[in-house]
């Protein structure tokens, strides 16, 4: 299929872009490289064989948008591009709200007039705010977000629900993400933030490679079973093996559906340290400190929906998450500039 891949040049978008090439899709990534560089589509051309077309530019352009979408007949979207900082989204909510939330009404208003009519969209397990009960279902009640980023998945998810209902034509695919991370096992694609990372598994990369002197824990006073956070990483590779599923889903017919996209298991902040530990012969520094606002003490998935629809299951363990971060990690300093 000829899909158009918001945000493509990202760290899941990238990623994804490999797995549909390599399927055969043909891709067109959209992106206006705010949070990405031009040079990873190059990467994405050295691992598939294929290079992919990148237009630079912004999804909140309905101008720009009209221009990509009339030059060539997509048969799907896949939505990746938005902001996804959740303490920068407290900070700055207006811009959130924005480029997510307005960005999304321009790119499904022109699906609209292109007649476009399938749409893999990213969004989060935040939308489960704090359960009651873990794993979460995708039958599980979605909570009143605890930031602003959160809210913006949400309400995307009900947009593209209401377009869909609005055009019983349209095919979507609701995503909701765990924890992503590792990278491609080429070294040549992984996440790559341009200021210090917010997330656990970036900032452990980074320690280990001395960039960052120490990492927070951020509490050890959980109800867990070592005190620390629980949380279902998943290889980035198995979570765009995800979107190819969902894609072929939505070439059999119309209809909306919500997959979790997640591996079922849940560990600890120690044990992921410990796992990096061993798997790149580093220590990792690290200090105990207080909770961070807003953090939920265990979140996992029940992605079993997913397994039964779209005969997709995550396969990569957190041993080889470890390893394909290292091996990132260690070669983007070289891949730099
Ligand atoms: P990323 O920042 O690496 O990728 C997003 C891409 O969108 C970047 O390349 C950026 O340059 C581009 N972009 C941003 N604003 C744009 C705009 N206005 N117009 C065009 N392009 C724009 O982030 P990622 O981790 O790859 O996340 C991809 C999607 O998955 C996001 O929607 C994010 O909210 C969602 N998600 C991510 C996680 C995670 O932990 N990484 C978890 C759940 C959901
Ligand atoms: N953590 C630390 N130290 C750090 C960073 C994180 O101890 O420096 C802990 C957190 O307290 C948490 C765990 O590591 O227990 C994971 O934290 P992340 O920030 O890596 O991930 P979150 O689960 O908080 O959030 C992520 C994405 C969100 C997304 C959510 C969906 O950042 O965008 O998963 O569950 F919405």
């Amino acid at each position: 299929m000829k899909t158009l891949v918001t945000g493509g040049a990202g760290y899941i978008g990238s990623h994804t872009a490999v797995e549909l090439i390599l399927e055969g899709h043909e891709v067109v990534i959209v992106d206006d490289l705010s949070n990405a560089k031009a040079s990873v589509v190059d990467r994405i051309g050295q691992i598939t064989g294929v290079t992919p077309e990148l237009i630079v530019g912004d999804i909140r352009d309905r101008s720009f948008l009209d221009t990509v979408m009339g030059s060539t007949a997509f048969d799907a979207v896949m939505h990746f591009a938005a902001l996804k900082a959740v303490g920068e989204s407290v900070r700055e909510p207006l811009k959130y709200w924005d480029v997510n939330v307005s960005g999304s009404l321009r790119l499904i208003e022109a699906m609209v007039d292109h007649g476009i009519e399938r749409i893999v969209f990213s969004s989060s397990a935040t939308v489960y705010g704090d359960p009651e009960v873990v794993p979460v279902s995708e039958d599980t009640p979605v909570r009143p977000p605890s930031n602003p980023y959160g809210w913006t998945k949400l309400v995307i998810e009900q947009m593209l629900t209401d377009t869909s209902v609005a055009h019983p034509s349209w095919a979507v695919a609701l995503l909701r993400y765990f924890n992503p991370i590792g990278a491609h096992d080429s070294g040549l694609i992984g996440e790559d933030p341009n200021d210090e990372p917010n997330n656990l598994m970036p900032y452990i990369a980074q320690v280990a490679s001395e960039k960052l002197p120490e990492l927070s824990v951020f509490g050890d006073d959980y109800p867990t079973r070592d005190g620390t956070g629980i949380r279902d990483y998943i290889h980035v590779v198995d979570l765009a093996k995800g979107h190819t599923a969902a894609l072929a889903r939505l070439a059999e017919g119309p209809g909306r559906w919500v997959y979790n996209l997640g591996t079922g298991r849940g560990t600890t902040v120690l044990e992921l340290i410990d796992a990096f530990e061993a798997a790149s012969g580093v220590k990792v520094p690290y200090r105990i400190v207080g909770r961070r606002p807003g953090d939920v003490a265990e979140l996992w998935a029940d992605p079993s929906r997913a397994e039964r629809e779209l005969g997709w299951k995550a396969t990569r363990d957190i041993e080889q998450m470890c390893v394909d971060t290292w091996r990132w990690q260690q070669h983007a300093t070289g891949l730099e500039g």
